[in-house]
């Protein structure tokens, strides 16, 4: 993690030596009559460009810089080209880079109560997490990181993870017994794997493809676009339905940035969040079945595990509830009693 973050310095310190000289690199747009802007600011964003949380964070920048009449340029940086994600927070809490969108795992090890967002099986599907996150508990969560020298401006959507595998399909609990399986450097993360008998092995994103084909790891889970978009369909063909969390993600800004910015842009930046996160939900709608169809037509097999079956998974993760989320059970409730409705 170490040698990951001075790289990222290194790759940062480039970055804006590079966009002094080349101006709005990033950006795309021609501002060439346009004033200076007062504030250049760094976003970090680790997909690939035409992900739908990428046009987001391009969404925002475009938007920010219209509403402050060109006085606050975003310059979005795409692909993890300035690390990756817990490399970023870290960052960020000292102001090293000024905006991500990062997803909760990634943050709950730095802002444990986090975790209650992101418990498995914790919705019913994406409506009742919407719900959630859109009603007072997300608002709730949105300012919850007093503190940890961030600040939360909005919601993205990243949909439901499922595992795939390598070499065998899972098609049964038993299955998972022994499978050495990636997952992002969080605590929850790890148990959840462990929860259903496989060993878990915390890896960067960035990194999956290449332990898939080398045999490194057996399994990994994540969304399909993820699945489509980085590949990992191509050396784990066995792809199954079992949606054992839906984990939000967030944009962040740092709060050393926050509080170098006039109080009266904070409130055009909170409401262009908002609007690109509306956005990226939209185009994340789309990018989920066009993934899905293209990786089924490259050939790969997909199981549908049945209620039963998931009902197994479920049962066998039920244990870390009391491990992460004992002190809040009341939220918890409040959850679930909201899936009801
Ligand atoms: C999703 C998420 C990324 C995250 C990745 C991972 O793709 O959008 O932000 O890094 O999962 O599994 O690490």
């Amino acid at each position: 993690m170490m040698r990951r973050t001075l790289l990222a310095f290194c790759m940062f310190g480039m970055l804006a030596a590079g966009s002094a000289v080349c101006g709005l690199a990033g950006c795309g747009r021609n501002r060439q009559d346009s004033p200076a802007p007062e504030f250049v600011l760094t976003y970090a964003e680790n997909q690939p460009e035409d992900y739908p949380t990428t046009k987001g964070a391009y969404r925002f920048a475009e938007l920010v810089y219209e509403k402050t009449g060109g006085k606050v340029e975003i310059q979005v940086s795409a692909a993890g080209v300035l690390g990756e994600e817990q490399s970023t927070i870290e960052q960020m809490r000292f102001g090293g880079i000024d905006f991500a969108r990062v997803s909760l795992s990634s943050l709950s090890d730095f802002v444990p109560g986090m975790n209650v967002l992101q418990m498995p099986y914790l919705y019913t599907d994406t409506e009742h997490m919407w719900q959630v996150l859109e009603g007072e508990i997300g608002d709730r969560f949105l300012d919850s990181l007093d503190g940890f020298g961030l600040v939360a401006l909005s919601w993205y959507d990243a949909g439901a993870r499922n595992f795939y595998s390598a070499a065998k399909p899972i098609e049964r609990l038993e299955d998972m017994k022994g499978m050495r399986v990636r997952v992002q450097e969080s605590e929850l993360m790890k148990a959840v794997v462990e929860a259903l008998g496989a060993s878990a092995v915390p890896m960067a994103y960035d990194e999956v493809y290449s332990a898939l084909e080398k045999g490194s790891i057996d399994a990994a889970e994540n969304n399909w676009p993820s699945y489509d978009s980085m590949r990992h369909y191509e050396v784990a063909p066995f792809y199954t339905v079992d949606e054992h969390t839906r984990v939000p993600e967030m944009q962040l800004v740092s709060e050393v940035t926050w509080k170098k910015l006039p109080e009266e842009y904070h409130e055009i930046i909170r409401q262009c969040a908002r609007e690109s996160a509306a956005y990226e939900r939209r185009l994340w709608a789309e990018r989920i079945q066009e993934s899905e169809e293209r990786v089924r037509s490259a050939g790969c097999q997909v199981v549908e595990l049945s209620a039963e079956e998931k009902g197994r998974f479920r049962e066998a993760m039920l244990p870390i509830y009391g491990e992460y989320c004992s002190d809040y059970m009341d939220i918890i409730e409040e959850i679930l009693e909201a899936g009801k409705r």
